[in-house]
């Protein structure tokens, strides 16, 4: 067995050369092949790898629980004995540097200092590679999904903001992804929408009509549509047309959406988010063939005129065809979810949605299972929730007057505080003007991202500009100047590019001083981390650990000199091997950038 996991870790590095290892799981499955050796007959005894403590790099427990297993079985054996045993099955590898068992049964693991050097020669030469993560999966990520006609909202940043990150990740570690904005672009509302402007621009087949406005507009509708019994009637003639596709009401309907399509894709470049526009309205040639199979699998019953489909468990059953024929909102979901699995391919869906959705979600997800389109147990098929974002006041994010805070608005907001931030530091003396425009739009997106994705999803978060921008703690701010600092080590060394890559092949990283050597291992943990993200797709995670990064680096800087000058300020030592460790860290830095979508600039 053990010579089996010898020979799976060996040809795991063989065979993925590119990819980099993850100690803690090499750790716990070496430990898992000694326990088991050692106590074959004992089952389901957990592997527990604890990670650094005060005596050792990491810590395995598992002697204590087989103590008390053997007690229940009436042998009693201290656990140092059975630590002891657990350490003589270990198989010999390259990774440790001492393995003891302590006498209350705790096994202390150090880690080899030649592994752990090689491993950051290796990321200085290759960069930060991703884990291996097995099959390469066909993924689908429906996020920021907003509505035509209606308002952008704080939610769908929030979507937006996830849905990217994630999808980032999922890429980088080598998933084939296609992400999908399941824009909500063939509601009722559309009849209102048309109807109003049959009436205020008349001639809109020829001439486009100047709506920028399209929040306004689609107010004025609707309150023409509460109020005037004779234009809501012509309303619904017009989604009946537009539904049967007549010419003149899909070129108005084209109309609305470009001038909606126009101000998402604002956002869009801003953020730096790339997405492929697959609305409701695609989903809707489909949808009597999902309705004609529903029904002749007889999971729908015809209730007061609708067709619904009950779904155990669910507190209310999904309305599938409306009295008057219409389509719903869980229609076009139930013919996109068998689209992204039967036509896409999809082994891994995710809906990236407010948490305020999760039933209706969930029941989707129960219904295609019943409709026999996937199984649970082969594809993954995920609502990956977030909670609300509140303002200031603890109250729903909201504008002064109450009103719907404009993601435009919003963004613009940003870069103006980011400015007067780097102002009152009086970078925009140092900075040419395009520097300073750089740095503002680095500083305000990213720290509108970081302060979303550092909180854990499920959770509300509080939206403060004050408390985004601030420098200090865990802040997209803090590790902007964090990055661009250590950045500036080589530069300030006068340790050139193309100096800095001979010096990662030939120069040993040594790793004596302690704050060397956490900084080491803290990098290290970087595939771990990402492997955990991609279990419980929690980014938060992510963000922590490059604020542990961030941090534990300074305490590096701050106790070992990188350089040394004379009194004159002249350089007269270079330490090559803290210089590469500086970059080692920026680079793992960089590559959590990429991923949670934060463009770092070189001067801030
Ligand atoms: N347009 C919806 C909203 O704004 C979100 C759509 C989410 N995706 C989905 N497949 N239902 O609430």
């Amino acid at each position: 067995q053990i010579n089996h996991l010898k020979r799976s870790v060996a040809t795991e590095k063989k065979r993925k050369p590119e990819n980099m290892l993850s100690i803690g799981i090499i750790v716990e499955e070496l430990f898992g092949l000694a326990v088991r050796h050692a106590y074959p007959d004992l089952d389901d005894i957990p592997v527990m790898i604890q990670g650094s403590s005060k005596f050792a790099d990491y810590q395995c427990n598992s002697a204590l629980v087989i103590c008390a297993k053997l007690k229940a079985q009436g042998v009693k054996l201290p656990p140092k004995e059975i630590a002891q045993k657990i350490v003589a099955s270990l198989p010999e590898s390259e990774y440790f540097s001492k393995v003891e068992a302590a006498p209350n049964g705790f096994i202390n693991i150090d880690l080899s200092k030649d592994y752990v050097s090689g491993q950051i020669s290796s990321v200085l030469q290759k960069g930060p590679s991703p884990p291996n993560v097995g099959i390469k999966k066909r993924v689908v990520v429906d996020f920021s999904s907003p509505n035509i006609a209606k308002e952008m909202h704080v939610g769908h940043l929030r979507s937006t903001i996830i849905g990217e990150s994630l999808c980032r990740l999922l890429e980088w570690v080598g998933h084939d992804v296609l992400r999908l904005n399941h824009l909500g672009d063939w509601g009722t509302q559309f009849g209102m929408l048309i109807a109003h402007l049959k009436d205020k621009f008349p001639n809109y087949l020829s001439v486009s009509p100047p709506i920028k406005d399209l929040q306004a507009f689609y107010k004025e509708s609707k309150v023409r549509f509460d109020e005037d019994e004779a234009f809501k009637k012509r309303a619904y003639e017009a989604v009946v047309k537009l539904q049967n596709g007549d010419e003149a009401h899909l070129k108005g309907w084209n109309l609305i959406c470009d001038v909606s399509r126009q101000e998402f894709q604002k956002v869009y470049k801003r953020l730096g988010v790339s997405i492929t526009e697959r609305g409701e309205s695609f989903y809707q040639p489909l949808m009597g063939a999902i309705v004609k199979e529903l029904e002749e699998k007889e999971h729908l019953v015809l209730e007061e005129g609708r067709k619904i489909m009950y779904i155990p468990g669910a507190p209310a059953p999904l309305t599938v065809v409306k009295s008057d024929g219409g389509f719903t909102y869980a229609t076009s979901d139930l013919t996109a979810i068998k689209h992204r699995l039967h036509v896409e391919k999809g082994d891994w869906l995710l809906y990236v949605v407010d948490a305020g959705q999760n039933l209706h979600l969930q029941s989707i997800f129960d219904a295609g299972v019943i409709a026999g389109w996937y199984d649970p147990k082969q594809a993954r098929v995920e609502h990956v929730m977030f909670g609300v974002v509140l303002g200031e006041d603890k109250k729903k994010f909201k504008t002064r007057s109450g009103e719907v805070i404009r993601l435009v608005d919003l963004l613009d907001e940003g870069v103006k505080r980011a400015e007067m931030k780097l102002v009152e530091k009086g970078r925009d003396k140092e900075l040419t003007k395009e520097e300073m425009k750089k740095a503002m739009e680095a500083v305000a997106y990213g720290c509108i991202k970081y302060n979303d994705l550092s909180h854990n999803r499920n959770h509300e978060y509080v939206f403060s500009f004050d408390r985004m921008l601030d420098d200090r703690g865990n802040t997209a701010a803090y590790l902007l100047y964090a990055y661009t600092r250590i950045r500036s080590i080589a530069r300030t060394a006068q340790v050139s590019p193309q100096q800095l890559k001979e010096a990662a092949t030939k120069t040993k990283i040594v790793l004596d001083h302690p704050k060397e050597w956490k900084l080491a291992k803290c990098l290290l943990r970087f595939p771990e981390i990402i492997l955990k993200c991609l279990d419980d797709l929690l980014i938060h995670t992510l963000c922590d650990f490059l604020y542990e990064v961030a941090t534990t680096f300074s305490e590096f800087y701050d106790s070992c000199y990188c350089i040394e000058k004379d009194k004159s300020g002249k350089i007269v030592k270079v330490d090559m091997s803290r210089i590469l460790l500086c970059e080692a860290t920026a680079s793992v830095i960089g590559a959590g950038f990429h991923i949670l979508s934060i463009t770092p600039v070189d001067k801030m």
